[in-house]
């Protein structure tokens, strides 16, 4: 065994197929006809990504990897009930902007983060780190603080980006007809994807790890919202963003909201991409001649 824990047990049938899928190229066929895992110098670009790719792909549940082992994996899913799930899953996710004042219970939230482990990210470097505030009680010690400065720096003339007065005092009347918090939309949770700059991906990287939480999220009937207004605010209050405690050197690329709706929705939405959105290319091989 080497650092990796590469491990292929008697099942074992030789089909090759863990060494065509490994992006590190660190497995080879050995004498035995079995995979056989190369030394390397460390995990990465040259060496075992941690992709588990191996363990996945075995037909006969032969390659155990990182210690994990084949059985304990989940099994892989049926387009037919996973295609028509996954679109409605789509469809019906949408941004909530209220919410039951209630805490989502731990266990929910600890089996949905582990998942953002899959997301895909650049390299498989793992870098997205994830800021959460899981109570209630937290988040609105939080908003109000922030809420606070965003009016006292207003009072100030200092408004948010793209806000100038008359446009900051229709939020506030908003506020009191229409919704009570324009800045965090009532979220009684937030989830905050990070990654440091100048390594790996962080911008991608981050987005796609939110976009995960979001369908993680509607699959266990919980209401999400992206935000990056409250970005742009705290940006003007370093010593309020600084509660967040994430690095400063790390990208920031949205805040995610989330909790149960307040107001269920009854169905789907029924968007269009439009064809002139969708770019299909042919090529005019004639031009070769
Ligand atoms: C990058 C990004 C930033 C967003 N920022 C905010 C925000 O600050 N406040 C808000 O209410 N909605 C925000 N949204 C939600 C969008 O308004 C919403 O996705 C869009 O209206 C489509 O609606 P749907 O999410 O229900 O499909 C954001 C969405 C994205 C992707």
């Amino acid at each position: 065994m080497n650092q990796a824990g590469f491990i292929v047990s008697d099942n074992c049938v030789g089909c090759g197929k863990c060494i065509q899928v490994c992006p590190g190229g660190v497995l080879y066929m050995g004498r035995d006809k079995k995979p056989h895992i190369r030394e390397f110098e460390a995990f990465g670009w040259n060496g075992c990504w941690r992709c588990e790719h191996c363990l996945a792909v075995c037909p006969e549940g032969a390659v155990s990897i990182l210690h994990h082992r084949p059985e304990d994996s989940l099994p892989a899913p049926d387009p037919d009930t996973a295609g028509p799930l996954l679109d409605s899953l789509i469809t019906n996710r949408r941004s909530c902007r209220r919410y039951r004042k209630r805490n989502v219970p731990a266990d929910i939230i600890e089996n949905m983060t582990a998942r953002l482990a899959n997301a895909p990210n650049g390299g498989n470097k793992q870098l997205v780190e994830f800021t959460l505030i899981d109570d209630v009680e937290e988040m609105d010690y939080f908003r109000n603080i922030a809420y606070r400065e965003m009016e006292r720096l207003a009072a100030h003339g200092i408004y948010p980006e793209g806000f100038g007065k008359e446009a900051y005092e229709d939020m506030k009347r908003w506020e009191k007809t229409v919704r009570p918090d324009m800045l965090f939309c009532g979220v009684p949770h937030i989830l905050i994807p990070h990654a440091p700059l100048g390594q790996g991906k962080p911008v991608q990287d981050v987005i796609i790890a939110g976009t995960y939480f979001e369908l993680l999220c509607a699959s266990r009937g919980l209401g999400t919202i992206m935000m990056t207004f409250p970005l742009s605010v705290l940006k003007l209050m370093p010593e309020v963003k600084a509660m967040l405690q994430i690095p400063e050197e790390h990208y920031i690329g949205m805040i995610i909201g989330f909790g149960y709706p307040q107001i269920p929705y009854a169905r789907g939405t029924q968007r269009i991409l439009e064809q002139k959105r969708l770019h299909r290319l042919t090529f005019d091989r004639r031009q070769e001649n």
